[in-house]
């Protein structure tokens, strides 16, 4: 279902970014290219290495970068054929929602005219935010669709709502994103 298709995978600044590696591997099982983005914040938990390892493939996320034919955030968006945020933090989805191209990941995420599915992580404060359920109502209004974060320990500590779906998970509903 995924072979072939042309994944992007962004990846932002939580500590279930750990988690998007294993996401990495197994859209590569599924012979899906993945290419990644990564904001400053995601490489202070993974090693972007991990990312190319993984995916087989160059991990993007210097903005200004030097480019051969267009600007990287364009050519990323008009090869995508799906986008995927996860982990998606309460900061990346806040701009999302505002439309605040400010890094290679949001700039390229404007660009697109692909699917995108998200897969928010945060503390469960963050979660229940008004402005964090503002922003997800503002995109699932726009036709992101959003994979709930489950009940679980938080890297803070607590046992609530805020842990991001398990890569299995995604990886089933993307595959019936690109079914439907
Ligand atoms: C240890 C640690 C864990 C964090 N975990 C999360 C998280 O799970 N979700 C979240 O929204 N922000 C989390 N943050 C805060 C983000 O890293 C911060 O808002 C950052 O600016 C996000 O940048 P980005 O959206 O560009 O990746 C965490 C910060 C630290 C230091």
């Amino acid at each position: 279902m995924l072979n072939g298709k042309h994944i992007i995978l962004g990846v932002t600044g939580g500590i279930a970014a750990y988690k998007a590696a294993e996401l990495t591997s197994l859209l590569a099982k599924e012979r899906a290219t993945v290419e990644v983005i990564m904001t400053a914040a995601a490489t202070q938990f993974v090693a972007p290495l991990t990312f190319a390892t993984l995916s087989r493939n160059d991990v993007h996320i210097d903005q200004f970068a030097p480019f051969s034919s267009s600007p990287r955030h364009i050519s990323l968006a008009d090869r995508a054929d799906l986008f995927i945020l996860a982990p998606a933090t309460a900061n990346t989805l806040a701009k999302l929602a505002r439309g605040i191209a400010d890094n290679l990941l949001t700039s390229t995420l404007l660009a697109a005219s692909t699917p995108l599915v998200v897969a928010p992580a945060m503390n469960n404060k963050m979660w229940e935010h008004p402005a964090t359920r503002e922003n997800l109502a503002t995109l699932r209004a726009r036709g992101v669709e959003v994979i709930e974060p489950t009940v679980g320990r938080l890297a803070c500590g607590v046992n609530a709502v805020g842990r991001m779906a398990e890569p299995a998970d995604i990886l089933q509903r993307l595959k019936l994103r690109v079914e439907s």
